[in-house]
């Protein structure tokens, strides 16, 4: 606390310092832009003089060097002071919601930090750069609100999430058994993660992902509800997606700071690995489903606009009454291997879709896929609509071809 009065002192009396001098010495102001110009001057007369780059000081990276000599700690505390407000209280626990601190980079950038009465820096974490607006952009954890935001939308993801499912698939299976009373741990966000197992057949994967709005559940004597707006009932079925995490709420009750699990939840680096590039946080363009159709059908969180984008079948539906019943492994075969960031993992094989008793392909009776192919086959203008939107209209593909035995 005395610490930061302190720095608030000097940031005060340096942006006091720095009008002063932008009102009261026009001169030197002139005197920099002719140094400038006879710089610029004598660039022309050397061409091959070597020009330090520019550094942008509103942009804030981890691969700098000289921010990865120290530990994460070192800049990102746990918890940061905001964690009571930031989120609602039943669901709120000790995380890092906020910025690092001045004091975290006071002892290496004091010449950025008081230089002129707009220092480029303080915009890494401030709307804007004046030095007693203290208001800040939203921190990039949680998730949801930031992903909302101009910043939350430009700025290039850094590190890549480290969960090794098959590590924990044990660990789950054990809590999730039934006969336990629910979950063994008490969830960060336990409502959340009761829900899911009560809602769902209870599999541990439901802990951490749940389905996206599942469908209306309907008592069997009450007739179906009248048909959705026929604009959204026509173009994706309801419980399309499962959710991922996008935070700390499913890890921190096991890997909490004192005597949980390692990485403890201030181990930053436990969890978050630096890329070895920055990705550009851009949605994807889309593979089955682009931005339109996710906007027609209603899909307004930017993380499930981005599942859905992702998708090669932008149509199956987990919570569809007969998918629901089959065990999330005997369709997602990469488990142990699944890295958001490569998409290899992520690829569900079309022979799930035939299910243990070809549900989707086979000859006799003549299965979906079967069917499709065969019509694609013989007339080019036929679009598969079964499980694809947009890829439908494409040639049917090597693994297509091998399912039905072509
Ligand atoms: C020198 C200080 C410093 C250190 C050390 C540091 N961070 Fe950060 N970190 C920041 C700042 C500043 C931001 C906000 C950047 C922004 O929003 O532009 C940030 C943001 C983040 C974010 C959210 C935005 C993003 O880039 O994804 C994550 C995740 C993160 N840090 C993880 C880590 C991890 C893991 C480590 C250790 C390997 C670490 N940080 C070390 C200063 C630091
Ligand atoms: C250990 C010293 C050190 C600390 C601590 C540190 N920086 Fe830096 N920072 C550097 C160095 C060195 C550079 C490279 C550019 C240069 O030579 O000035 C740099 C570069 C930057 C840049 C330019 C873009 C980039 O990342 O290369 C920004 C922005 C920045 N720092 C912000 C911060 C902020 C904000 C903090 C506190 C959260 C911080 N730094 C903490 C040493 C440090
Ligand atoms: C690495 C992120 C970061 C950078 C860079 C940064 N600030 Fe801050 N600033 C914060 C945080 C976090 C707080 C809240 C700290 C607290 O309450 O203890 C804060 C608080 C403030 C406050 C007090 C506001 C209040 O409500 O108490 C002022 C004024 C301020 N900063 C000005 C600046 C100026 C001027 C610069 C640039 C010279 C700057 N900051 C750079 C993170 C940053
Ligand atoms: C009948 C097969 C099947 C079963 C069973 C299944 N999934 Fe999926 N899952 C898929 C397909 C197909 C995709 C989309 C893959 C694509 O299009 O690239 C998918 C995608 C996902 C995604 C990414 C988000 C999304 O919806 O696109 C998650 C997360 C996921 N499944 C989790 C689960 C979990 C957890 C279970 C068990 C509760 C489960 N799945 C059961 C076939 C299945
Ligand atoms: C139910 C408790 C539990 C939850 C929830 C949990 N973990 Fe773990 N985690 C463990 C246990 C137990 C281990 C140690 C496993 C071992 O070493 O066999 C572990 C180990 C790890 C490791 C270290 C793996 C290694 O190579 O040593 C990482 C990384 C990790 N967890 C990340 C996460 C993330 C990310 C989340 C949230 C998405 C999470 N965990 C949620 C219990 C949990
Ligand atoms: C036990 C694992 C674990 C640890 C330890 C951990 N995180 Fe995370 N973090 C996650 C998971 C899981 C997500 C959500 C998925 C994702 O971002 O890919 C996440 C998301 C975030 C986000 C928001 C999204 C993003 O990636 O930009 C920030 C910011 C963040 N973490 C910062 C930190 C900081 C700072 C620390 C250390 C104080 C830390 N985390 C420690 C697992 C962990
Ligand atoms: C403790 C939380 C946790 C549990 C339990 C868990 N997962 Fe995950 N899962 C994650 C996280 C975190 C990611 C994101 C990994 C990344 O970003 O690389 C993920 C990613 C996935 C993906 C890719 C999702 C996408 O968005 O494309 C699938 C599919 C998946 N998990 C399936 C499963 C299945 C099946 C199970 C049960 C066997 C399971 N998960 C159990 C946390 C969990
Ligand atoms: C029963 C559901 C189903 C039917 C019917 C179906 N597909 Fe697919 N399709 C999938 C699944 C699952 C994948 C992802 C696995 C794969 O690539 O084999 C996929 C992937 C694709 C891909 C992308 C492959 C890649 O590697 O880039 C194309 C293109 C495609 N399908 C075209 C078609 C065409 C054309 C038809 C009609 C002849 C068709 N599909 C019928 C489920 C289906």
């Amino acid at each position: 606390m005395k610490h930061r009065t302190l720095t608030l002192a000097l940031l005060l009396t340096a942006a006091a310092a720095a009008i002063y001098v932008s009102v009261h010495a026009p001169r030197a102001a002139g005197a920099g832009l002719d140094t400038q110009r006879r710089r610029a001057a004598g660039q022309r007369r050397h061409p091959a003089a070597p020009r330090r780059p520019r550094i942008d000081y509103t942009k804030f990276s981890h691969t700098t060097a000289a921010h990865r000599r120290d530990s994460c700690a070192s800049c990102h505390p746990t918890p940061s002071d905001n964690w009571t407000s930031v989120r609602a209280r039943d669901s709120a626990f000790p995380d890092v919601t906020d910025y690092p601190g001045h004091a975290s980079c006071l002892n290496c950038h004091r010449a950025q930090f008081f230089s002129g009465a707009r220092p480029a820096i303080c915009s890494v974490c401030h709307t804007s750069v004046s030095p007693r607006a203290g208001e800040r952009h939203a921190f990039a954890n949680p998730a949801e609100s930031f992903a909302r935001t101009e910043k939350g939308r430009t700025r290039p993801r850094e590190f890549a999430l480290v969960f090794p499912h098959d590590l924990h698939q044990d660990v789950m299976a054990r809590l999730s058994r039934p006969g336990r009373g629910g979950v063994g741990v008490g969830f960060v966000r336990a409502s959340f993660a009761q829900e899911a197992l009560q809602k769902e057949r209870p599999n541990s994967c439901s802990i951490c992902h749940q389905t996206y709005r599942p469908r209306p559940a309907r008592a069997s004597s009450t007739p179906a509800p009248s048909p959705a707006p026929a604009a959204t009932a026509a173009l994706l079925p309801e419980g399309l997606l499962k959710t991922t995490p996008t935070g700390h709420a499913s890890c921190f009750n096991c890997h909490w700071q004192e005597g949980g699990e390692r990485p403890f939840s201030s181990d930053c680096a436990g969890c978050h690995r630096l890329l070895p590039q920055v990705r550009p946080p851009a949605l994807p363009a889309g593979r089955d489903a682009d931005a339109q159709l996710a906007m027609r059908a209603g899909f307004t969180d930017p993380f499930v606009v981005r599942k859905l984008l992702r998708r090669e079948s932008a149509t199956f539906a987990h919570d569809e009454e007969s998918h629901r019943g089959i065990d999330c492994a005997s369709c997602h075969t990469r488990i142990p291997a699944i890295s958001t960031l490569d998409e290899t993992t992520l690829k569900v094989p079309i022979l799930s879709c035939g299910g243990g008793s070809g549900c989707h392909i086979g000859a006799r009776p003549k299965k979906i896929l079967n069917e499709e192919v065969d019509k694609r086959l013989a007339d080019a203008s036929f679009r598969c609509v079964k499980c694809h939107v947009n890829l439908g209209s494409e040639k049917p593909p090597r693994s297509h071809l091998d399912a039905v035995g072509k």
